[in-house]
């Protein structure tokens, strides 16, 4: 029996797999290579719903759907002020209407990515930026964070969003698919996988990842402060993988559009602390391949584009809230209520005497 239903096939879905031992990402036939730098998030939104909903996710439509957020939501961003920003847009994601409409899909496209720069801002004592629906989706949300962004940043942004939308049957979308089984709509589903990202074994290493480069300090430093976490028995943040055994695709996608923008002392300090870090693991762990995974620069491009360690959750939230509302809906549509057993451990009732 698998506890943690490690390779346990739960689901059939036409729409990601992950093969670890090629070290390879598809996205409804589309490898994340082919994809990531040639391809918007509004270019992966309609390839994720594909035939899911009855119309298109036009990048009007969701260029309206940012409008619509910002408008029923401005006013209740001061009062979330205490928050953190997680909280703040799990508890608006909650008022949203709670149906399997294309409309719906696009507010909850829409909401991380209106709401996390509104929050930011309030945050930082600024006003909230109005999107602006004409504008590309990654374009807009830079400009929500108040940033001059240039076409290099929204590339990236773009990149990262294509990057994260979708990464097959990981926890926080078997919880959207549990929600989706039973009929339930796309704010619950997406509530439900939104509340898995929550627990640091899920997108959570971003944050270490920056904190161990802070530790680390200087390109000259790596060296002996990475050595001394290995010998002390601590992992390095940003490295390894459960499933990718030769190379994370993500990692390299991310890297790619962290090299497209211009080089900071905190780039190079992660370039030269990636190349020890990756002799090192070679030297101690000569028979496990951990390679640089896709928290490492996950941190690194947020960073750089200007995001907050502390909204790191909730902009990954950004990008595959795409993915949970297509797996939600492919759930949905296969009419298959998901209800695995457990094995009762526990003590029988005694006999009556
Ligand atoms: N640094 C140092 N040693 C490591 C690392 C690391 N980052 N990752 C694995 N190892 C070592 C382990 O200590 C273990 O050594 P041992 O056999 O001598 O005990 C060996 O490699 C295998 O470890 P496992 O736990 O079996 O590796 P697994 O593949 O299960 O773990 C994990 C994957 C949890 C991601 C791990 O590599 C890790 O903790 N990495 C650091 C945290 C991190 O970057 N997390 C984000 C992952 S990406 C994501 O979640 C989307």
């Amino acid at each position: 029996m698998a506890i943690g239903l490690d390779d346990v096939v739960a689901a059939e879905t036409a729409l990601s797999d992950v093969d670890g031992l090629a070290g390879r990402l598809t996205i409804r036939g589309r490898s994340l290579d082919q994809l990531a730098g040639r391809t918007s998030a509004e270019d992966i939104l309609a390839l994720l719903f594909g035939d899911l909903f009855d119309a298109e996710p036009t990048p009007a439509a969701l260029g309206t759907a940012r409008a619509e957020i910002f408008f029923r939501f401005a006013r209740a961003v001061p009062d979330l002020r205490d928050l953190p920003v997680y909280d703040a847009v799990r508890a608006l994601v909650a008022r949203l209407p709670d149906d399997t409409s294309l409309e719906t899909a696009l507010l909850l496209v829409a909401a991380p990515a209106v709401l996390v720069p509104a929050l930011l801002r309030q945050r930082d004592g600024l006003e909230p930026i109005a999107p602006d629906p004409r504008l590309g989706h990654a374009a807009d949300v830079l400009r929500m964070m108040g940033r001059a962004a240039d076409r290099a940043e929204a590339a990236g942004l773009d990149t990262y969003l294509v990057t994260v939308a979708d990464h097959g049957l990981n926890a926080s979308t078997f919880a959207a698919r549990v929600v989706a089984s039973t009929q339930a709509g796309l704010t619950s589903s997406v509530l439900a996988a939104y509340g898995a990202l929550k627990g640091p074994l899920h997108g959570g290493a971003p944050g270490p990842v920056l904190d161990m480069l802070d530790a680390v300090g200087s390109p000259d430093r790596a060296e002996p402060v990475l050595r001394d976490m290995l010998d002390r028995g601590e992992r390095l943040m940003g490295f390894g993988h459960r499933i990718y055994r030769v190379r994370d695709p993500r990692a390299d996608a991310l890297k790619g559009a962290l090299g497209k923008l211009p080089p900071s002392p905190r780039t190079e300090l992660a370039l030269a602390t990636e190349a020890v870090a990756l002799t090192l693991l070679r030297q101690k762990k000569p028979d496990r391949p951990l390679e640089t995974n896709v928290e490492f620069f996950t941190a690194l491009l947020l960073d750089a584009l200007g995001f907050p360690r502390e909204a790191f959750t909730s902009v990954f939230a950004v990008g595959r809230m795409a993915g949970w509302i297509a797996h939600a809906r492919e759930q949905a549509l296969s009419g298959r209520l998901i209800r695995p057993k457990s094995r009762y451990v526990g003590p029988l009732p005694r006999a009556a005497a």
